[in-house]
């Protein structure tokens, strides 16, 4: 699958590593443009190309977005329309200012300034280190770490849980945009190293 990958921090390359090596086309963008980034896309994997925000949405098929929650807007709403877009944003205002999220989630929030996108949140809830190291596709879905996904859109969050899959992780369903608040950070799942059975125990004690 082409996979265009918003943000090439952290998160972003963890995945663009991870993503390039199960074999899907990658490409990445960051703030300060292509050139900025050729060098480091090339050290991600194999094929892997620098993008602007633009061109990265347009070649995915599927889009991950995982800049800095406070950069929400500089998004191409208009290329991400009608695509998967993964949402890795968690809102620290320390960070990213006051935002007046509306008592909406994170990911509610951001799918109100992406009209059309068919948001999905995944990725949120592990540290970017633990991304790199912890997927591992020999071993049986229920004995791998879990990763907690939430969408309103039932199509898209299967094509997420087989993409998980396909990097090691099993996915757990947590429900729609607005229960994603229940995988953000200071939640009991929010970090928490455990396979996809206890992590279905957490979620419902919610
Ligand atoms: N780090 C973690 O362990 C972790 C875990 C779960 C979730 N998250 C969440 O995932 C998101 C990304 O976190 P991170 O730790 O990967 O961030 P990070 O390491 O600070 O990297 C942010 C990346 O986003 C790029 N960026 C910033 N503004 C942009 C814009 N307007 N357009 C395009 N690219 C832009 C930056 O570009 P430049 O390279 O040009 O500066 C940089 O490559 C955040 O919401 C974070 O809270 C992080």
């Amino acid at each position: 699958m082409k996979i265009g990958i918003l943000g090439a921090g952290h998160i972003g390359k963890a995945l663009a590593r991870l993503l390039a090596e199960a074999g899907h086309d990658v490409g990445i963008s960051n703030s300060r443009g292509p050139d900025t980034l050729r060098d480091l896309a090339a050290q991600l994997g194999h094929g892997v190309k620098a993008f602007s925000n633009e061109d990265a949405a347009r070649f995915g098929e599927l889009v991950i977005e995982t800049v800095p929650f406070g950069n929400y807007a500089d998004l191409p709403a208009v290329q991400l329309k009608n695509k998967i877009v993964i949402d890795t944003a968690n809102y620290y205002p320390q960070r990213d200012g006051e935002i007046d999220l509306g008592g909406l989630s994170e990911s509610a929030f951001m799918a109100r300034h992406l009209p059309g996108a068919r948001v999905v949140k995944a990725f949120n809830a592990i540290q970017a280190a633990h991304l790199e190291t912890l997927g591992d596709t020999s071993k049986p879905l229920s004995e791998r770490r879990a990763i907690p996904i939430a969408s309103d859109d039932a199509e898209a969050k299967a094509v997420v849980q087989t993409l998980i899959e396909a990097i090691g992780f099993a996915s757990v369903d947590n429900g729609d945009l607005e229960h994603s608040k229940n995988q953000q950070p200071g939640t009991p799942i929010y970090g928490a190293e455990v396979n996809a059975e206890q992590a279905r125990e957490i979620l419902e004690k919610q």
